[in-house]
């Protein structure tokens, strides 16, 4: 095979051009069945995407699935973080991502050197992370977590037992506000969710009275209390399909609003603007997956997503930890 470490260094994904007779779709399908490769994908990518993945999911359901298939080939269509987080999971299986590019804000705002100094500092405290951070990060912790199971896990633990919190300060403070504990907390956050504007926040709720207002625990505070519900991206979705409102202006990637519509073609979704020219609100790492990349990453098993062997062996156990509590717990 033709050597691409040049092109990955440079653009972050394989550039070979793509015959335009070709069926994308059709052709995928024919890739997976070949190489026994399962897609999975977060709610937050493009629609094409979302409708050609064997499984679709927030965070934790993204992480359940990586532990337990039995494909030979996990072609991550998210950010780099995850398909990390199913290298982690699952060593032995190939780990492909469609651009190694696409990574997250969130992660970034907590490079692993700093954490390690700042964890020095309260060395009798346990240390939990959300699972959007970096492999090196996780191998420093002592339980991961996500959107969908960050309180019940803090629950878990004695209430005298002292934690610190991060990367993402706006779910640390959630949580604060949820459980009454005192966390410490990393100075994090993710630029999508950071980006919402109150007032035309407002605006929407006085044009749609009866709709309901639901965000992402990523949001900041004064996001959050004007919210009739708070939950990770499936935690939204089922929301909105159980409840008996037909309209919901919702707070988070754009993404979402895709299944959401789907699972209620008679409702209403109506994605919270940011604080720009922008209707809606994309993550731009997120984004950067694209249906011919994923074809092509296929095709040529590249970009592949490795974690060193040290780094595995550290992070697995603390994200084991929340897939047991979150076993035990029904999540
Ligand atoms: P969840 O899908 O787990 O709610 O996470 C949201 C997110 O920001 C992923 O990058
Ligand atoms: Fe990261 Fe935010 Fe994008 Fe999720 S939405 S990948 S947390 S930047």
């Amino acid at each position: 095979m033709e050597n691409y470490t040049e092109q990955l260094d440079a653009k972050g994904y394989i550039d070979v051009a793509i015959d335009p007779r070709l069926d994308l779709v059709d052709e995928i399908n024919r890739l997976k069945r070949e190489k026994n490769a399962v897609i999975l994908a977060h709610y937050y990518q493009e629609p094409e995407i979302q409708d050609i993945a064997d499984y679709i999911g927030d965070s934790l359901g993204l992480s359940q699935q990586a532990a337990k298939t039995d494909a030979d080939v996990i072609v991550f269509a998210g950010v780099h973080f995850m398909a990390e987080t199913a290298k982690i999971l699952s060593p032995g299986k190939k780990v492909l991502l469609p651009d190694l590019k696409a990574g997250c804000s969130l992660s970034d705002s907590c490079p692993p050197h700093l954490f390690a100094k700042f964890k020095e500092q309260y060395p009798d405290h346990l240390v939990i992370t959300y699972v959007n951070c970096t492999a090196g990060l996780k191998a420093l912790s002592d339980i991961v977590c996500t959107s969908s199971n960050a309180v019940q896990i803090v629950e878990s633990l004695p209430k005298d037992q002292k934690i610190i919190f991060g990367p993402d300060k706006n779910l640390g403070d959630y949580v604060k506000r949820k459980t009454g504990r005192d966390l410490v907390l990393w100075n994090g956050a993710c630029m999508v969710h950071e980006i919402f504007s109150q007032d035309k926040i407002y605006s929407l709720r006085r044009q749609y009275p009866a709709a309901k207002f639901i965000a992402h625990p990523e949001c900041e505070e004064h996001i959050l209390k004007e919210a009739d519900y708070i939950g990770s991206t499936t935690g939204l979705l089922n929301y909105s399909t159980k409840s008996d409102a037909d309209t919901f202006i919702v707070a988070t990637e754009s993404g979402i609003i895709h299944q959401m519509q789907k699972a209620n073609p008679r409702k209403t979704f109506i994605p919270a603007p940011p604080n720009n020219a922008c209707a809606c609100n994309d993550c731009p790492h997120m984004k950067l997956n694209t249906l011919e990349k994923l074809y092509n990453c296929m095709k040529y098993e590249l970009p592949e997503v490795d974690v060193p062997l040290d780094i595995i062996d550290r992070a697995r156990k603390p994200i084991e930890r929340m897939l047991e509590i979150s076993e035990r717990l029904g999540l």
